[in-house]
């Protein structure tokens, strides 16, 4: 039985589900843990640490802990976004060779779809360890407001981790499909989704005939959990500057211990009125003195510093209801999605918007991958009934001269679609037309996304305006677009150029997977290397303490004496495996030290 894994690849948080036997569930880490921070390390050894274990070492490895990678994804360098994580951020960023954003860890630097699959590795194999299979097949989730170079990108790092993404769906909208699921409801419900990094806002029409239908959607890819913490953080900073002078930013480990501190506290205040923060040594001052910093903050003045971000959602939400003609009172349920609806302000904001409370069904942090669970075996059941229609959030256009935006697919267009525009040649004898493909609101084309430019060549030398081309543009059920073009007069498909203006290149993509693969391989070996270790040690364990009793028994004896001995030397060459991290030394030795075991019992039985 082949079973498709749902991948909740959160800015903070992963998550991993499946369908077994007609039921979504999620699935645990080793830890036990059903989320798992989504976090990767290289250690000083260039060991790579993902989830839990790289977040327990982040603040002694600051400079090489990624976090939030998902903030990063699919932007270009020179981007508004990159330009504002660039001024806080731990880790080492730098510009990529296609205007895309690389880190830097240790020995080179990574891609961030490449730092994105290390998560989705992670989240392969907690899967195969729970299942005891091979896992092949994912749908991921991404953002509703995630644009098609972060579509892309987030299926990049899907492939990079040997995953085939069958679907990529959107977040608040597997958050519905795990909501009614099984329920049989007709009903009009919005989502509203504030994770640790971005906002959505979707609304639904569920109809117990198993059909979901995206109505509008909206949101903000820039706008989480981690934007409350930063303002937590420069109040934190602002206030130990005017109180010591000194500026806390240009440190590393501080700014690590900052962020902690700030989201614990953020999170302290969802079921306190005020909580102390506590950062003893946090540095040293100039005269060499060691700094603490301790204040306290209310749950009124964290309100105050986070007002407008809350508003910011409350005015997406206003406005996505106002362009799709729905009332507030139209809207039969509110779920919510994501670790920060557990904020009271914002649970406040929402039941106040929607003049109802929230429903309170579903777990806000592992409703999406099971969402994503329930999309993935309804694509590969025979005969399942459920459909799912989705919109773009975004409109699709291109960019004319003068540089306005011409739309061709607005927002909220249900998707997979299709649109075709002809084009003509503007100038006698123009061989070659470059179309800009933009996708956005803004009406100012350069304040769009560019996805791409293609060149029309190879046409033959008319007059102005006597050359026709048909550029078909499609979007597809995950949201990604695609262009062909086609010469009218001579029938033929031209050949177009995608010249990618960020993201990856299909043989750097082919390079990242094979290394993908020998991750894989390593990590399996390192897997049965501390089985056997845990194996011996325990071995190692029992034969000691059988050598007093065997001791008592055949110790006068020279053969007593001879088989103390020997098994001495097993222990110690045992204990050289393991510090050696030998597997197959390790394996000869667990048997060398069963057979010892057999021995002492059988010494010790017959007396
Ligand atoms: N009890 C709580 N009170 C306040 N904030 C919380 C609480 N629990 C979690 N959070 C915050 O929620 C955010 C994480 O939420 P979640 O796990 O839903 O995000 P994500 O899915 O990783 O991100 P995204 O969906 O934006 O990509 C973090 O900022 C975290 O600090
Ligand atoms: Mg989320």
């Amino acid at each position: 039985m082949e079973y498709v894994i749902g991948i909740d690849l959160g800015t903070t948080n992963s998550c991993v589900a499946v369908v077994q036997n007609g039921v979504p569930t999620v699935l645990p880490n080793r830890q036990g843990y059903k989320t798992t921070p989504s976090m990767i390390a290289m250690t000083e050894t260039k060991k790579r640490l993902v989830g839990h274990l790289a977040k327990r070492q982040s603040i002694t490895n600051a400079e090489f802990t990624v976090y939030a990678a998902k903030r990063l994804i699919g932007r270009k360098w020179n981007s508004e976004p990159i330009k504002q994580v660039l001024k806080s951020a731990s880790f080492k960023l730098v510009e990529g060779p296609h205007q895309d954003v690389r880190i830097e860890l240790r020995d080179r630097s990574y891609a961030v779809p490449e730092i994105s699959a290390m998560v989705l590795s992670e989240m392969k194999a907690i899967a195969e360890e729970y299942l005891g299979q091979e896992v092949h097949k994912a749908v991921i989730t991404v953002p509703a407001y995630f644009n098609d170079n972060q579509r892309q990108a987030t299926k990049d790092a899907g492939m990079i981790a040997g995953l085939e993404v069958i679907r990529i769906i959107n977040e608040p909208t597997a958050a519905a499909l795990a909501y009614g699921f099984g329920r049989r409801l007709d009903k009009q419900v919005a989502v509203y989704d504030l994770g640790g990094g971005t906002f959505d806002i979707s609304v639904l029409e569920m109809s117990s005939d198993g059909v979901f239908k995206v109505i509008s959607t909206a949101g903000d890819t820039f706008l989480g959990g981690e934007d409350w913490d930063t303002r937590i953080i420069d109040w934190l900073v602002d206030g130990f500057k005017s109180e010591h002078g000194v500026d806390l930013r240009g440190d590393r480990m501080a700014l690590q211990r900052l962020k902690d501190a700030a989201e614990k506290a953020k999170i302290e205040l969802s079921q306190q009125r005020e909580t102390e923060v506590n950062l003893p040594f946090i540095i040293t001052s100039g005269r060499n003195e060691a700094l603490h910093l301790q204040r306290v903050l209310t749950r009124a003045e964290f309100e105050q510093l986070t007002g407008d971000l809350v508003q910011r959602t409350v005015d997406i939400m206003d406005q996505t209801l106002d362009d799709a003609g729905i009332g507030r009172d139209e809207i039969e349920d509110v779920v919510l999605v994501g670790g920060m609806t557990r904020v009271p302000s914002i649970e406040r904001a929402v039941a106040q918007f929607f003049g109802r409370e929230p429903s309170k069904g579903v777990h806000p942090d592992e409703v999406v991958a099971l969402g994503a669970a329930i999309q993935g075996a309804a694509l590969v059941e025979q005969g399942n009934k459920m459909i799912l229609l989705d919109v773009t959030p975004h409109t699709l256009g291109v960019m004319v001269a003068g540089g306005a935006t011409e739309p061709l697919i607005p927002q909220n267009t249900t998707v997979p679609t299709a649109r075709t525009r002809t084009f003509t040649t503007s100038r006698d004898n123009q061989t070659a037309v470059k179309i800009l493909v933009m996708q956005g609101e803004h009406e100012r084309g350069a304040d769009n996304e560019l996805l791409g430019e293609f060149i029309l060549d190879g046409l033959r030398r008319a007059p102005a305006g006597s050359i026709e081309i048909d550029v078909t543009f499609d979007i597809n059920a995950d949201g990604i677009v695609s262009v062909r073009a086609k010469d009218l007069e001579t029938g033929r498909d031209q050949s177009i150029t995608v010249a990618a203006t960020s993201g990856l290149t299909k043989d750097e993509i082919r390079s990242m997977v094979e290394e993908g693969k020998r991750f894989a391989v390593d990590r399996k070996a390192g897997e049965e290397f501390e089985a056997k270790r845990q194996e011996v040690e325990g071995l190692i364990h029992e034969v000691e303490k059988m050598f007093v009793p065997v001791e008592k028994v055949v110790g006068s004896s020279d053969f007593g004496r001879d088989a103390l001995e020997r098994a001495r030397g097993v222990i110690e060459r045992a204990r050289q495996a393991v510090s050696k991290k030998d597997v197959m030394l390790l394996k000869e030795q667990s048997d060398a030290l069963s057979r010892t075991l057999r021995v002492f019992k059988g010494v010790v039985a017959r007396t």
